[in-house]
């Protein structure tokens, strides 16, 4: 990951191959880099500016004279100043940063350098601070470099990322507030780098058992700040009557695991925060076999779980410099769905850890079986204060609500607001549907106490009913399902799997005094 740094002193001190400056609409370098002009005494003058504009997405790259210590500028368009604030506006941000890093890259350049004048110029205009506008800036730059390369034989010929991004302050010293943000933009990005990594890692690399040594590598490097991983294997699902989870499990040859970490900083008191994350590393539907076409993408259905390691990787390096004050648990149920001579038929009846028997009536609703039993898990061992479960959990969520955007259900509507707002404001959206009484009705069985999957209008309704049903009375509890939510490839995504939630549910953690008292 490239390195974040600082220089300090003013124009006269400042050193990198290029430097990026924001420009809204009808801006002139006069207005927008008034910082930069004394390191870059040519920028006023570059003939570029004949033509730029400053529109959103335009991008100029300015060269003064090679021997000068900032001889390129790189003019990010943000386009109209009045339209910033709104909705998107920060996405337009983020995307124009991202795809300057990858411009960076392909030019070959070692440094890139962001004046911190400018962001707190234009910091209000998105009506956030300077140290969180250099969050989301130091963000998207890390973002837009990540690339999945794992498994191309030609990597060594891809260019390499730059080595430093620096922020250039005139002050003597870095600002504590920035320097933090950043080192916070740092750890949610080692986050975002693991579940991506996860996501997109092809199912025969990603297993369940992959899962689990994945997050115990994970717990021994933040060991001495209290994480702790446990893995429970088939026989140990068996004896704690995991009958929900062990039925996803019966068609795979690979053996299931349920994943635990465990993060109890010194300081941490009370009851812990319970993440849930659906870990499915291959979802074929099972004997209701999935069609064919898009399967592939399946590799992907244990995106909550990827979040919600991320998460902790990004817990893990933020650990020097914060820790919450609860405990917190990450629980992960992880698991292939597929059809086999042993696999659960349409129509078999399990019993659920909490006791309540459930008619599989279609295998491929075979995520809330394993959340259900994964969630009573964690309240039975813990007795969280409060849960949040992540799940790609039903295509009806892409239908209601399309591309980019989660579902989110909870009990609690503090808890509602409180991540809607995080979600929204991090670039991860979700918005509130409801979990309505009239879902039982869709969920009655004629032989068991429920069915495990009902209507197919308001599936993503019904399924949040189903995971309600595994919600111990008084429990603080939301869902986000996550089916839809990749927005697709930008700037700050490559093609493939986004790492939605990571951030979500640091902000949840990190806000977990609020929404514990409220
Ligand atoms: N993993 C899928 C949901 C999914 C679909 C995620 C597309 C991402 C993209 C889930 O296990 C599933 O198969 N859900 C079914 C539920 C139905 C059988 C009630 C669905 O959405 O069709
Ligand atoms: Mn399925
Ligand atoms: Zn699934």
């Amino acid at each position: 990951m490239m390195d974040i740094r600082f220089q300090t002193g003013g124009g006269s001190c400042w050193k990198a191959d290029a430097a990026l400056a924001f420009f809204f609409e009808g801006e002139g370098p006069e207005q927008a880099a008034p910082a930069l002009e004394q390191a870059a005494p040519w920028l006023g003058i570059a003939p570029a500016w004949r033509d730029y504009r400053g529109k959103k997405g335009e991008v100029a790259v300015l060269y003064g004279p090679p021997a000068m210590e900032l001889s390129r500028v790189a003019a990010l368009g943000l386009g109209d100043r009045k339209k910033a604030g709104a909705e998107g506006g920060l996405t337009a941000l983020r995307h124009a940063v991202g795809g300057a890093l990858r411009l960076c890259r392909e030019h070959g350049l070692e440094s890139v350098a962001v004046d911190m004048p400018s962001v707190e110029r234009i910091a209000p205009v998105y009506g956030l601070d300077a140290p969180r506008l250099a969050r989301e800036i130091s963000l998207a730059a890390l973002l837009g470099l990540y690339r999945y390369e794992r498994w191309l034989s030609g990597k060594d010929a891809s260019p390499a990322d730059p080595r430093w991004m620096a922020f250039l302050f005139r002050e003597k010293h870095v600002d504590d507030a920035v320097q933090d943000a950043v080192r916070l933009a740092e750890a949610e990005a080692a986050g975002l780098y693991l579940a991506r990594d996860l996501a997109n890692g092809p199912a025969n690399e990603v297993t369940p058992v992959f899962m689990a040594s994945t997050a115990a590598e994970l717990a021994s490097r933040y060991a001495e700040y209290g994480m702790k991983c446990r893995v429970l294997g088939p026989k140990e699902l068996e004896e704690r009557n995991m009958g929900a989870f062990l039925a996803v499990a019966r068609g795979a040859e690979r053996d299931p695991r349920l994943v635990v970490l465990e993060y109890a900083p010194k300081g941490a008191e009370g009851r812990p925060v319970a993440l849930v994350g659906k870990g499915i590393t291959f979802d074929s539907g099972g004997i209701s076999l999935k069609p064919a076409a898009n399967m592939a993408e399946m590799k992907g259905d244990m995106s909550g779980a990827a979040a919600v390691m991320g998460t902790f990787e990004a817990l893990g390096r933020l650990a020097p410099q914060w820790t919450p004050p609860c405990p917190v648990v990450g629980v992960m149920p992880c698991t292939e769905n597929m059809p086999d001579g042993r696999a659960t038929r349409p129509g078999d009846i399990v019993v659920a850890m909490s006791g309540r028997s459930i008619e599989i009536v279609n295998t491929d609703a075979e995520g809330r079986l394993v959340l259900a039993d994964a969630m009573t898990y964690a309240q039975k061992t813990w007795n969280p204060g409060g849960m949040v479960d992540i799940a790609t959990l039903t295509g009806a969520c892409a239908v209601a609500l399309g591309k980019g955007n989660a579902g989110l259900f909870t009990n609690d509507d503090s808890l509602a607001e409180l991540l809607h707002a995080a979600g929204c404001g991090l670039g991860e959206r979700n918005w509130r549907l409801p979990i309505w009484e009239s879902s039982r009705e869709i969920l009655k069985s004629n032989v068991a106490d429920m069915i495990n999957s009902g209507a197919r209008e308001g599936g993503a309704l019904h399924a949040a009913f189903f995971l309600s049903c595994f919600v111990e009375e008084g429990m603080r509890w939301a869902h986000l399902d996550i089916a839809a939510a990749d927005a697709g490839e930008s700037p700050i995504n490559a093609k493939g799997a986004t790492g939605f939630g990571v951030r979500t549910l640091l902000d949840a953690v990190r806000s977990v005094e609020q929404w514990r008292l409220n």
